[in-house]
Protein backbone atom coordinates (compact mmCIF):
# COMPACT_ATOMS: atom_id res chain seq x y z
CA UNK A 1 0.00 0.00 0.00
CA UNK A 2 2.44 2.74 1.27
CA UNK A 3 4.67 1.76 -1.91
CA UNK A 4 1.15 2.60 -3.93
CA UNK A 5 0.91 5.96 -2.06
CA UNK A 6 4.51 6.77 -2.86
CA UNK A 7 4.45 6.25 -6.60
CA UNK A 8 1.14 7.98 -6.78
CA UNK A 9 2.72 11.11 -5.02
CA UNK A 10 5.71 10.90 -6.61
CA UNK A 11 3.29 10.99 -9.77
CA UNK A 12 1.33 14.24 -8.85
CA UNK A 13 4.65 15.59 -8.17
CA UNK A 14 5.94 14.86 -11.32
CA UNK A 15 3.08 16.17 -12.89
CA UNK A 16 3.03 19.66 -11.13
CA UNK A 17 7.15 19.76 -11.95
CA UNK A 18 5.99 19.62 -15.89
CA UNK A 19 2.92 21.72 -15.13
CA UNK A 20 5.10 24.56 -13.87
CA UNK A 21 7.77 24.18 -16.51
CA UNK A 22 5.10 24.45 -19.24
CA UNK A 23 3.80 27.27 -17.63
CA UNK A 24 6.97 28.86 -17.45
CA UNK A 25 7.30 28.25 -21.47
CA UNK A 26 3.98 29.81 -21.83
CA UNK A 27 5.45 32.51 -19.94
CA UNK A 28 8.86 32.85 -21.82
CA UNK A 29 6.76 32.59 -25.75
CA UNK A 30 3.74 35.00 -24.08
CA UNK A 31 6.64 37.49 -23.30
CA UNK A 32 6.24 38.70 -26.73
CA UNK A 33 2.36 40.06 -25.91
CA UNK A 34 3.90 42.98 -23.52
CA UNK A 35 4.71 45.35 -24.87
CA UNK A 36 7.48 46.69 -23.08
CA UNK A 37 9.05 43.51 -23.52
CA UNK A 38 8.20 43.51 -27.02
CA UNK A 39 10.22 46.58 -27.26
CA UNK A 40 13.16 46.11 -25.60
CA UNK A 41 13.34 42.48 -27.25
CA UNK A 42 13.19 44.40 -30.80
CA UNK A 43 15.79 46.93 -29.88
CA UNK A 44 18.42 43.65 -28.64
CA UNK A 45 16.87 41.85 -31.76
CA UNK A 46 18.16 44.84 -34.10
CA UNK A 47 21.51 45.27 -32.20
CA UNK A 48 22.49 41.66 -32.32
CA UNK A 49 21.76 42.42 -36.76
CA UNK A 50 23.77 45.38 -36.74
CA UNK A 51 26.56 43.70 -34.49
CA UNK A 52 26.83 40.37 -36.85
CA UNK A 53 27.01 42.89 -39.91
CA UNK A 54 29.57 44.72 -38.24
CA UNK A 55 31.96 41.80 -36.79
CA UNK A 56 31.69 40.35 -40.65
CA UNK A 57 33.75 43.22 -41.67
CA UNK A 58 36.00 43.15 -38.71
CA UNK A 59 36.71 39.16 -38.70
CA UNK A 60 37.14 40.14 -42.76
CA UNK A 61 38.73 43.31 -43.12
CA UNK A 62 39.14 43.54 -46.96
CA UNK A 63 35.20 43.79 -46.85
CA UNK A 64 35.11 46.40 -45.05
CA UNK A 65 32.43 49.34 -46.42
CA UNK A 66 32.59 52.54 -44.67
CA UNK A 67 29.18 53.80 -45.48
CA UNK A 68 27.84 50.41 -44.60
CA UNK A 69 29.46 50.46 -41.08
CA UNK A 70 28.68 53.84 -40.91
CA UNK A 71 25.34 53.58 -40.79
CA UNK A 72 25.21 50.55 -38.54
CA UNK A 73 27.33 52.32 -36.22
CA UNK A 74 25.00 55.41 -35.99
CA UNK A 75 21.59 53.28 -35.92
CA UNK A 76 23.38 51.87 -32.25
CA UNK A 77 24.00 54.95 -30.98
CA UNK A 78 20.09 56.32 -31.72
CA UNK A 79 18.99 53.29 -30.60
CA UNK A 80 20.86 52.72 -27.53
CA UNK A 81 18.50 54.78 -25.17
CA UNK A 82 15.71 53.01 -26.49
CA UNK A 83 15.27 50.00 -24.27
CA UNK A 84 15.64 50.75 -20.60
CA UNK A 85 12.63 52.55 -20.00
CA UNK A 86 10.75 49.52 -20.89
CA UNK A 87 12.49 47.81 -17.95
CA UNK A 88 10.34 49.82 -14.94
CA UNK A 89 7.26 47.22 -14.85
CA UNK A 90 8.69 44.04 -12.64
CA UNK A 91 6.41 41.88 -13.81
CA UNK A 92 7.03 42.14 -16.96
CA UNK A 93 10.53 40.00 -16.89
CA UNK A 94 10.65 38.18 -20.27
CA UNK A 95 14.43 37.33 -20.01
CA UNK A 96 15.55 39.47 -17.94
CA UNK A 97 17.00 38.20 -14.42
CA UNK A 98 15.49 39.61 -11.33
CA UNK A 99 19.16 41.52 -10.77
CA UNK A 100 17.85 44.32 -13.22
CA UNK A 101 15.10 45.24 -10.35
CA UNK A 102 17.34 44.33 -7.39
CA UNK A 103 20.74 45.52 -8.22
CA UNK A 104 19.22 48.64 -10.58
CA UNK A 105 21.87 51.01 -10.00
CA UNK A 106 24.35 48.41 -11.91
CA UNK A 107 21.84 47.87 -14.10
CA UNK A 108 21.48 51.99 -15.43
CA UNK A 109 25.56 51.95 -14.91
CA UNK A 110 25.26 49.17 -17.54
CA UNK A 111 22.73 50.83 -19.49
CA UNK A 112 24.86 54.33 -19.42
CA UNK A 113 28.19 52.62 -19.92
CA UNK A 114 26.70 50.92 -23.63
CA UNK A 115 25.48 54.48 -24.53
CA UNK A 116 28.76 56.03 -24.02
CA UNK A 117 30.76 53.14 -26.32
CA UNK A 118 27.79 53.31 -29.01
CA UNK A 119 28.61 57.11 -29.06
CA UNK A 120 32.77 56.27 -29.40
CA UNK A 121 31.55 54.07 -31.84
CA UNK A 122 29.99 56.46 -34.29
CA UNK A 123 32.16 58.97 -33.98
CA UNK A 124 35.16 56.55 -34.84
CA UNK A 125 32.88 55.35 -37.67
CA UNK A 126 32.30 58.74 -39.01
CA UNK A 127 35.79 58.96 -40.15
CA UNK A 128 36.96 55.84 -41.09
CA UNK A 129 38.71 54.63 -43.81
CA UNK A 130 39.66 50.76 -42.82
CA UNK A 131 38.44 48.72 -39.76
CA UNK A 132 41.57 49.47 -37.65
CA UNK A 133 39.98 52.62 -37.20
CA UNK A 134 37.12 50.89 -35.83
CA UNK A 135 38.11 47.63 -34.21
CA UNK A 136 38.97 48.86 -30.69
CA UNK A 137 35.82 50.71 -30.06
CA UNK A 138 33.61 48.26 -31.58
CA UNK A 139 35.74 45.98 -29.44
CA UNK A 140 34.18 47.82 -26.38
CA UNK A 141 30.58 48.03 -27.84
CA UNK A 142 30.86 44.15 -27.74
CA UNK A 143 32.30 43.85 -24.35
CA UNK A 144 29.40 46.16 -23.11
CA UNK A 145 26.98 43.50 -24.65
CA UNK A 146 28.09 40.49 -22.67
CA UNK A 147 28.56 42.79 -19.38
CA UNK A 148 25.56 43.44 -19.05
CA UNK A 149 24.15 40.30 -20.12
CA UNK A 150 26.69 38.29 -17.89
CA UNK A 151 23.75 39.78 -14.63
CA UNK A 152 20.91 41.11 -16.40
CA UNK A 153 20.07 38.91 -18.62
CA UNK A 154 18.59 35.26 -18.41
CA UNK A 155 21.12 32.53 -19.52
CA UNK A 156 18.87 30.23 -21.73
CA UNK A 157 21.57 27.85 -23.34
C1 LIG B 1 22.33 47.30 -20.01
C2 LIG B 1 22.11 45.91 -20.32
C3 LIG B 1 22.18 45.38 -21.73
C4 LIG B 1 23.01 45.78 -22.74
C5 LIG B 1 24.07 46.86 -22.75
C6 LIG B 1 22.69 44.93 -23.87
N1 LIG B 1 21.70 44.06 -23.54
FE1 LIG B 1 20.87 42.66 -24.75
N2 LIG B 1 19.57 42.13 -23.30
C7 LIG B 1 19.53 42.66 -22.03
C8 LIG B 1 18.43 42.07 -21.30
C9 LIG B 1 18.04 42.39 -19.86
C10 LIG B 1 17.79 41.17 -22.17
C11 LIG B 1 16.52 40.35 -21.90
C12 LIG B 1 15.34 41.21 -22.35
C13 LIG B 1 13.99 40.55 -22.23
O1 LIG B 1 13.86 39.34 -22.51
O2 LIG B 1 13.05 41.25 -21.90
C14 LIG B 1 18.54 41.23 -23.43
C15 LIG B 1 18.23 40.49 -24.55
C16 LIG B 1 18.95 40.50 -25.73
C17 LIG B 1 18.64 39.69 -26.90
C18 LIG B 1 17.48 38.71 -27.04
C19 LIG B 1 16.27 39.47 -27.58
C20 LIG B 1 15.05 38.59 -27.68
O3 LIG B 1 14.43 38.61 -28.74
O4 LIG B 1 14.71 37.91 -26.71
C21 LIG B 1 19.59 39.97 -27.85
C22 LIG B 1 19.70 39.39 -29.25
C23 LIG B 1 20.47 40.97 -27.28
N3 LIG B 1 20.06 41.26 -25.99
C24 LIG B 1 21.53 41.53 -27.96
C25 LIG B 1 22.31 42.57 -27.45
C26 LIG B 1 23.42 43.16 -28.16
C27 LIG B 1 23.92 42.72 -29.53
C28 LIG B 1 23.90 44.14 -27.37
C29 LIG B 1 25.05 45.07 -27.64
C30 LIG B 1 25.12 45.70 -28.94
C31 LIG B 1 23.12 44.15 -26.14
N4 LIG B 1 22.16 43.19 -26.24
C32 LIG B 1 23.32 45.02 -25.08
C33 LIG B 1 20.40 43.59 -21.51
C34 LIG B 1 21.36 44.29 -22.23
Amino acid sequence: MAQVYTKKSLKSFFSITLMAAALGLTACSGAGDDPDIKARQDSMKSWGDAMGVMGDMVKAPDTFDAAVFKEQASFLAEDAANPWSHFENQEAMGNATEAVWSNADGFSAEADNFQKVTAELNAAAQSATSVEDVQPAFGEVGASCKSCHTEFRAKND
